[in-house]
């Protein structure tokens, strides 16, 4: 059975950090996120082990950490890195909400950032455009494949799309448990 978690997944910058601390908010859930996660098991930056162990290592962590999700943790809403869908248990984990956006609308949101720069080089990823790019085609039938509902996230605040969620997704489960 799934737990009872929000799983926020969706591209690099797409905001589902802004979003989940939105959601714990107004929800009174705690939220998590697995790069945090990561950094924490590791003591390092994500930057850092993709420099020193490379994307494949990063990869098992990631499945690693899959595995404790599942095992552990309810009631939570759980913000994910850009490449977390292909642990292969999301759906066990929780309900999985797919945060679509253009990458052109990412790019714009990422340059509002004061610290648009520092951002940028926190994910090894982003660094060639170009690939990032590509990246966004290539995995938008995969989010979409993981999701349980896609939100549109385009010219909404993050406030706005929380009180989707909590509208769409977390009232109307919580009306399922009464029935
Ligand atoms: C990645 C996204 C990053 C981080 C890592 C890889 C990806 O997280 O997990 O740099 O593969 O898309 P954010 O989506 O939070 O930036």
């Amino acid at each position: 059975m799934k737990n009872n978690n929000i799983i926020l997944m969706g591209f690099m910058g797409v905001g589902k950090g802004s979003l989940a601390r939105e959601l714990s908010k107004l929800t009174g859930r705690v939220s998590i996120d697995t790069d945090d996660l990561i950094e924490s098991m590791e003591n390092r930056s994500i930057k850092k082990i993709f420099e020193k162990e490379g994307e494949a290592y990063f990869r098992e962590i990631e499945k690693k950490l899959s595995v404790w999700l599942e095992k552990s943790v309810k009631d939570t809403i759980i913000s994910t890195g850009g490449g977390f869908f292909h642990v292969g248990n999301l759906q066990e984990i929780g309900h999985v909400i797919y945060l679509e956006s253009s990458f052109n609308a990412i790019l714009d949101r990422i340059n509002t950032f004061e610290n648009a720069k520092k951002k940028l080089k926190k994910r090894p990823l982003l660094k060639n455009m170009t690939k990032a790019k590509e990246l966004v085609s290539q995995r938008h039938p995969k989010y979409i494949a993981c999701a349980d509902t896609i939100i549109q996230t385009e010219e909404k605040s993050s406030q706005q799309i929380a009180e989707e969620i909590i509208k769409d997704v977390i009232e109307k489960s919580a009306q399922k448990e009464v029935e």
